[in-house]
C-alpha cells in the first residue's frame, strides 16, 4: 500500500520558486514523471527553469508552447519539458512525441497535464501551484512508490 506524502510550501516571489526548483533537482531521477497544475502564469515554467538550473543547465528555458516539447540533454539525464496547453485531441498529443519519450529513461515535466486527460502515463509527483495575490502556494503530492521515495529522501534531508 502506498503511503502518500503531501507537502505544502509558500513561495513569496519568483526567486523562491526558482530556488525551490533548484533544490528539488537533486531528487529528480531518470524515468520520473512530474505533472504541473496551475493557472496561466502560476509559475509552472519558472519552477521547471529552476529544476533545469539545478541539473546544471545554464541556457535559456523556453516555454514549450510551439513545439509542445523541449528536450534537454543534461549530464545526469535527459529532460523532457512538455506543455499540453494547446492539445485539443489525441492526434495532436501523438504528434508531440510524448509516447516516444514517456516511459523512457528521461525525466518528464508536464505543464497542463489535464489536457492529456487519461492518455498520460502514470505520474510520480503532482505539483499544484496556486496563485495567492503576489505569492504562490505549492502543494506537492507523491503518487507512486518512486515519488514517495523521492519526497521521503528530501524530507529526511530537511526539505
Ligand atoms: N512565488 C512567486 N510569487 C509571485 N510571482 C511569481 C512566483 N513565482 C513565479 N512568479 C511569477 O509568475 C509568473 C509565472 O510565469 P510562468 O510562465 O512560469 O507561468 P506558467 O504557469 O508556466 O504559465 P503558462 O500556463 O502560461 O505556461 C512570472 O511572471 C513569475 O515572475
Ligand atoms: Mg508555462
Amino acid at each position: 500500500m502506498l503511503n502518500p506524502i503531501t507537502h505544502r510550501w509558500i513561495l513569496h516571489n519568483e526567486m523562491q520558486t526558482l530556488d525551490w526548483g533548484r533544490r528539488f533537482a537533486d531528487f529528480v531521477e531518470p524515468a520520473m514523471v512530474v505533472s504541473l497544475y496551475g493557472d496561466l502564469g502560476a509559475g509552472k515554467t519558472t519552477l521547471t527553469r529552476g529544476v533545469l538550473e539545478g541539473l546544471g543547465y545554464s541556457g535559456r528555458v523556453k516555454s514549450p508552447t510551439y513545439p509542445i516539447l523541449e528536450t534537454y540533454s543534461l549530464a545526469r539525464l535527459y529532460f523532457y519539458h512538455f506543455d499540453f496547453y494547446r492539445i485539443c485531441d489525441k492526434n495532436e498529443l501523438e504528434d508531440s512525441g510524448f509516447r516516444e519519450n514517456f516511459g523512457g529513461l528521461g525525466v518528464c515535466f508536464v505543464e497542463w497535464p489535464e489536457k492529456a486527460q487519461d492518455w498520460l502515463p502514470s505520474v510520480d509527483i503532482k505539483i499544484n501551484i496556486n496563485i495567492l495575490d503576489n505569492q504562490r502556494e505549492l502543494i506537492v503530492t507523491a503518487l507512486s512508490k518512486k515519488g514517495v521515495l523521492c519526497l521521503e529522501k528530501w524530507q529526511k534531508l530537511g526539505w
